[in-house]
C-alpha cells in the first residue's frame, strides 16, 4: 500500500504509510522487516499501539526505561524545566539542572571521578572518553599512545571511535578499514558467562599480556564491568573487572568504564564498578541516566585527567562539544530520576527481581534448546544451542521476536541469545506472565 492509497478516515494508517515512504529505522533490514508497530501512547510497563493492543516492553524501550512509561514525577520535572528554559549553549553558560546533575553524578560514582562531561547518547559518551584518554597523554608530553585495548564481544556504540573499540564482527567489520588501532583481548575464565564463576585466578591473563608487551603504546583500556551487553548478554565474574583493575593500575594506563548498560540500577548496584568495587580512570553513563525519557550522557573522569587540560596553551583545551551538550530539560529529568531511584527503593526492587528471575531460569534450564541461563539484577538471559549461522544474525532471533509480539510481549533477542531486561516497577505477576510466554514459546520450538 502507498502513502496514497491509505484510508484517509484512519490517519495513524495515514503516517504508518508515511513511515514506510519516509523512515530509515535502526538495526533493521527494511527489505525483511516486518512494518514498525505503531505506538500511540504508554504507561508504565506497557506499550499501547494504535490498533488496541498492550504490548508488554520487556527490554525497556532499548535499555534505557527503568521507572516505567509516563511517569508522573518525570513527566512534571519535565514540564516545570520547559516552562523555564529547554536548551542553552553550554559552552562559557551554565544553569543549575546541568551544575546539580554533574554534582550528585560525581557524589555517587567511585569517589576519583570528579569532573562530569555531558554528551548527547552512549556512543558520544564513548568518543569522548576516548578522545580524553588520548589527548590526556598527548597534553603531558607523550606523543607515541596510539593504541587502545578493547575485549573481545565489546560493544560501545556506533561512533567510529565506540566501533572500533568495539569486537562484535557483524556490527563493525564492515567499517574496519577506517579505524584506529586497537587490541583485543580475550577473556580466560572457564565458565565466562556466569557471574559468581571463581575458578580461573587470571582471567585478565591476555590483557595483562597485551600490557606487558606494548604497555607503552596504550592510552586506555575500554571495558563493560560485569555485562557484556549487546555482544550477547555475557556476564563475567567479579574477579575478571578487580583484575583489569589491577592489570591496568599496575601498567599506569587509565580504564575507561562504559557504563553506558549497566549504569543506573540495572546489576543491583547503582553502578556496575561497585561490584568490585573498583574505581576506573573514566566512566561512561547514559541510557537510564533520564529514566527512558531523553536522549543525555556523561563522562565522568578523574581529577588527575582533568588537570592534565590545565594550561596557559590553549591547544590544550578539550575540543569537544556538542550543540545539545548540558540540555535542561534532560538534566531536569535525569535529576528526578536519581530521586525516583532512591525514594522508591528501586535497588532494593532489582535483587527482588534478580531473585525472581533466578527461579523461573533455573525451570528453564532443562529445554531441550536451552543451552544455558544466566542472569545478574533485573536481567535475564536465555542462551538457545547454537546451530548453523548462530550469533547476532541467528534466523530464530525475529521469529522468536514475532512470536512473544503475539502473546503481547516486547522482547527482542540478539540472535539466538533472549534476554528480559523489563523497567523495575514491573509486578512479580507480569514477571510470571513473560517467564510463562517464555516456557510455553521455547517448550515448542
Ligand atoms: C555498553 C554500551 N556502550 C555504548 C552504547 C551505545 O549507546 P547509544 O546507543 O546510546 O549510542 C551501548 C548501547 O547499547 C552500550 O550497551
Amino acid at each position: 500500500m502507498s502513502a496514497q492509497q491509505t484510508d484517509s478516515k484512519d490517519p495513524t494508517s495515514h503516517w504508518v504509510a508515511q513511515d514506510r515512504r519516509y523512515v530509515w529505522h535502526p538495526y533493521t533490514q527494511h527489505f525483511t522487516a516486518p512494518e514498525a508497530i505503531p505506538v500511540e501512547r504508554a504507561e508504565g510497563v506497557y506499550l499501547y499501539t494504535s490498533d488496541g493492543q498492550r504490548i508488554l516492553d520487556g527490554i525497556s524501550s532499548w535499555w534505557v526505561n527503568i521507572h516505567g512509561h509516563n511517569h508522573p514525577r518525570l513527566n512534571r520535572a519535565l514540564q516545570e524545566q520547559a516552562d523555564r528554559f529547554a536548551q542553552v549553549i553550554f559552552a562559557g553558560f551554565t544553569h543549575e539542572p546541568a551544575v546539580r546533575l554533574a554534582a550528585q553524578l560525581v557524589q555517587r560514582t567511585p569517589a576519583n571521578l570528579t569532573r562530569a562531561f555531558f554528551s548527547d547518547d552512549g556512543s558520544t559518551a564513548v568518543e569522548v572518553a576516548l578522545k580524553m584518554a588520548y589527548q590526556c597523554w598527548r597534553n603531558r608530553g607523550e606523543f607515541k599512545r596510539n593504541l587502545f585495548v578493547a575485549f573481545e564481544h565489546a560493544y560501545h556504540g556506533d561512533t567510529f571511535g565506540a566501533m572500533a573499540a568495539g569486537g562484535v564482527e557483524v556490527f563493525h567489520s564492515e567499517y574496519s578499514g577506517l579505524f584506529f588501532e586497537v587490541r583485543r583481548a580475550r577473556v580466560r575464565v572457564s565458565q565466562p558467562r556466569r557471574a559468581d564463576s571463581q575458578e580461573e585466578s587470571h582471567p585478565a591473563a591476555e590483557l595483562e599480556a597485551i600490557l606487558e608487551g606494548e604497555g607503552q603504546r596504550v592510552a586506555a583500556v575500554i571495558m563493560e564491568p560485569m555485562v557484556q551487553a549487546a555482544g550477547g548478554m555475557i556476564l563475567w565474574p567479579v574477579e575478571f573487572l578487580r583484575h583489569v583493575r589491577e592489570v591496568t593500575r599496575h601498567h599506569g594506563i587509565p580504564l575507561i568504564a562504559d557504563e553506558v548498560f549497566t549504569g543506573f540500577g540495572r546489576t543491583g548496584k547503582m553502578f556496575a564498578c561497585q561490584h568490585g568495587p573498583i574505581e576506573p580512570d573514566i566512566l561512561c553513563l547514559s541510557k537510564a541516566l533520564t529514566g527512558g525519557y531523553l536522549p543525555l550522557a556523561v563522562t565522568l573522569a578523574s581529577e588527575d585527567i582533568y588537570e592534565s587540560f590545565l594550561s596557559k596553551d590553549r591547544r590544550k583545551t578539550f575540543f569537544h562539544g556538542h550543540s545539545y551538550t548540558g540540555n535542561a530539560l534532560a538534566c531536569a529529568v535525569a535529576l528526578e530520576s536519581l530521586s525516583v531511584l532512591d525514594e522508591t527503593k528501586s535497588l532494593d526492587r532489582v535483587m527482588e527481581l534478580e531473585g525472581l528471575f533466578t527461579k523461573r531460569l533455573e525451570q528453564l534450564k532443562s529445554l531441550p534448546v536451552v543451552e544455558e541461563v544466566r542472569g545478574i539484577g533485573a536481567l535475564g538471559v536465555v542462551e538457545l544451542s547454537r546451530q548453523g549461522k548462530s550469533g547476532y544474525l541467528d534466523e530464530r532471533g525475529p521469529k522468536l521476536a514475532q512470536a512473544f509480539l503475539e502473546r503481547g510481549i516486547l522482547l527482542r533477542p540478539l540472535g539466538n541469545v533472549l534476554y528480559f531486561l523489563p523497567p523495575y516497577v514491573i509486578t512479580d505477576e507480569e514477571v510470571h506472565s513473560v517467564f510463562d510466554a517464555i516456557e510455553e514459546v521455547l517448550g515448542s520450538w
